[in-house]
């Protein structure tokens, strides 16, 4: 029997402002999964968080797209918001796009990355979660773990990893799909997911054994909402070590804080900032916005885990390098490229003051 693992995420409510969880709401975030493991829903279950989102990391055998389990997650993130109303906390159920659940958790306000897999005698894998950012973040790592060698060896020198890997790529906005294999359509590849505001790689399989390597979220919340309703912070699952790449390898590309969109009202690039889970609470600027890894191995579905990955002075420079880039961008202050270009601008809260100004313009 298959089994699967679901990452379903929102941001529920945010302490203080939009930049941490509070306590209680991980608790019935929690709660809810060892209830599901306890009624036999879940094989196992583990609740995180990311500055102010909710990630539940389930493990189960029903795959993809389940309605009690994405009705598990979505009841959670209720139960979550009446906590976040009851304390004031701020923005509480934010992402709740609909009054109530139909189904399916997707076009509903929260995100989603799921994956199927037959468990392997060890299979370890790295669960990432987002915060300040966007669908389409994760371009660029996942790129550099499945596609470079300059980033991982295995693509040259392991037997396994030679064949490549296939890339699905979402085009988010006119909602279609293609597939590109590496290493022979990388450019072409990269010709898409170099505008990762567009379109986003969903899923990279294995060609050696056409296993899932890799899902992300890419789920964009003003596309779905008509306008701005904050940031989609994504999630990310790749599974590691034999045909897939090294949990190293894994790790290495957030060794660059890459630049994001995202951190102040979902308005600016800035750079991502790999942090441990403790440090994932974004405050300068609402940011810099942050990645955390956390890696589980699995035991017939049971999550083993999680250790805190980025919670290691290998990724004190990336820190570092974030913040002084930040110090950088922050200087541009309303300017480009800090702020977001105008066509990205128009999913955020500039719609508004535009509008109000229409009749102010005069033909020149
Ligand atoms: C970015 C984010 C925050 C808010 C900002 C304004 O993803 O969530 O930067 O956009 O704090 O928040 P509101 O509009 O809720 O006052
Ligand atoms: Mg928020
Ligand atoms: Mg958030």
């Amino acid at each position: 029997m298959p089994q699967t693992l679901s990452v379903i995420k929102a941001d529920v409510g945010g302490y203080v402002g939009h930049s941490a969880m509070h306590p209680e709401v991980l608790g019935v975030g929690q709660e809810a999964l060892v209830r599901a493991v306890q009624s036999g829903l879940l094989i196992d279950g583990h609740a995180a968080s990311c500055g102010d989102d909710l990630f539940l990391i389930m493990s189960h055998e029903r795959g993809e797209n389940d309605e009690p389990i994405h009705k598990l997650a979505w009841d959670t993130f209720v139960a979550g918001t009446d906590v976040a109303k009851r304390l004031r906390l701020y923005g509480a159920g934010q992402d709740l796009l609909v009054d109530a659940f139909s189904g399916n958790i997707r076009g509903a306000g929260p995100g989603s990355a799921e994956l199927e897999l037959e468990e392997r005698p060890s299979e370890p894998v790295v669960v990432y979660l987002g915060d300040k950012t966007s669908a389409g973040s994760f371009n660029l790592p996942l790129y550099k773990m499945f596609a470079d060698p300059f980033n991982t060896a295995g693509l040259v020198i392991a037997e396994a990893l030679h064949a490549g890997f296939a890339f699905e790529v979402h085009d988010v906005k006119e909602h279609r799909k293609i597939v590109l294999n590496t290493p022979e359509e990388a450019y072409d590849l990269l010709v898409f997911i170099g505008s990762p505001a567009r379109y986003a790689i969903k899923r990279v399989v294995a060609r050696a054994t056409g296993e899932v390597a890799a899902v992300s979220s890419t789920d964009k919340l003003s596309l779905i909402a008509g306008r701005y309703v904050g940031k989609d912070d994504p999630a990310a699952i790749v599974r590691c070590q034999g045909v897939f790449p090294a949990v190293g390898e894994v790790l290495e590309p957030f060794t660059t804080a890459w630049t994001v969109e995202g951190f102040m009202r979902g308005s600016h690039y800035g750079p991502w900032m790999p942090t441990a889970q403790a440090q994932a609470t974004p405050s300068r600027f609402d940011g810099p916005p942050r990645v955390v890894a956390l890696g589980f191995q699995l035991a017939e579905g049971k999550l083993v885990g999680p250790r805190d990955m980025f919670d290691d002075p290998g990724f004190d420079n990336a820190r570092a390098e974030a913040n002084r880039v930040a110090d950088y961008l922050r200087k541009h202050g309303p300017f480009e490229p800090h702020r977001l270009p105008l066509d990205e601008m128009e999913y955020t809260t500039m719609p508004a003051v535009a509008a109000k100004l229409g009749d102010r313009w005069a033909e020149i």
